[in-house]
């Protein structure tokens, strides 16, 4: 394939919402000193522009299409996955928790899966090298990735997590988001789960330092080459 000829090395990082794949990915990234990019970014990016072009969230084809208009676009910093509409930086509200419930919606969609893939593929031919979170990571988007990296964590530690990072009640979000895990699991195509031979890592009682030690310590022996 040639994508994976032109690849450097990959780890991929999947797990279910707030589970802390982004920090540990911006944090293993600069130690690392390779980029990494938020796959979720793609479609609540997707999500947050179908809205404001009205395209109907239920229209596999038009959702589609919208992957490639050159309207918006996903750019990748070492702090964030940015998505950008209209030339404008509109990352603030795709991480809003309604948009990331249509991301959710949007994605079990295969048609938008298959538009997506080679854009998020295309982030490692083009970096030489990535660190690539969400859920279908490390079995759909590179499943040849040197490491693979699985977090997952208490719903209450993850509902408190966020609640606390977009000041909503804890309540509110533990029940959006069993439902988005319950969606993003149950799918037909390219559910969330873990890798064949990953590291799965329950964060509930750890540091983000402490993760992301496990998660250097297991992947730097596989990247070296
Ligand atoms: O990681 P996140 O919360 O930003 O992801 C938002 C939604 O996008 C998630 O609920 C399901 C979808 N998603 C996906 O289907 N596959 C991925 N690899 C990443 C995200």
């Amino acid at each position: 394939m040639k994508w994976v000829e032109k690849m450097g090395y990959v780890i991929t990082i999947d797990g279910p919402a707030a589970s802390g794949k982004s920090s540990v990915s911006r944090e293993l990234s600069k130690k690392l000193g390779i980029p990494w990019v938020s796959t979720g970014a793609f479609y609540r990016g997707l999500a947050y522009v179908a809205q404001q072009m009205k395209t109907d969230l239920d229209n596999p084809i038009a959702l589609s299409e919208l992957c490639f208009s050159k309207t918006w676009k996903i750019v990748m910093t070492t702090e964030k996955t940015q998505v950008w509409f209209d030339g404008v930086d509109v990352t603030d509200k795709t991480s809003h928790e309604d948009v990331g419930n249509i991301a959710s919606k949007i994605s079990h969609f295969p048609e938008v899966r298959q538009s997506l893939l080679d854009h998020q593929r295309n982030c490692a031919v083009e970096n030489q090298g990535l660190i690539a979170e969400g859920r279908d990571c490390g079995t759909v988007v590179f499943p040849l990735a040197e490491a693979k990296i699985y977090l997952t964590a208490r719903s209450e530690d993850r509902a408190s997590r966020r609640a606390q990072e977009l000041g909503l009640d804890k309540d509110v979000l533990k029940a959006q988001q069993k439902q988005r895990d319950i969606q993003d699991s149950t799918r037909k195509v390219a559910p969330m789960q873990v890798p064949a031979e990953a590291l799965v890592v329950d964060t509930s009682e750890l540091t983000l330092e402490q993760v992301v030690q496990k998660a250097y310590d297991f992947s730097w022996p596989k990247v070296q080459r």
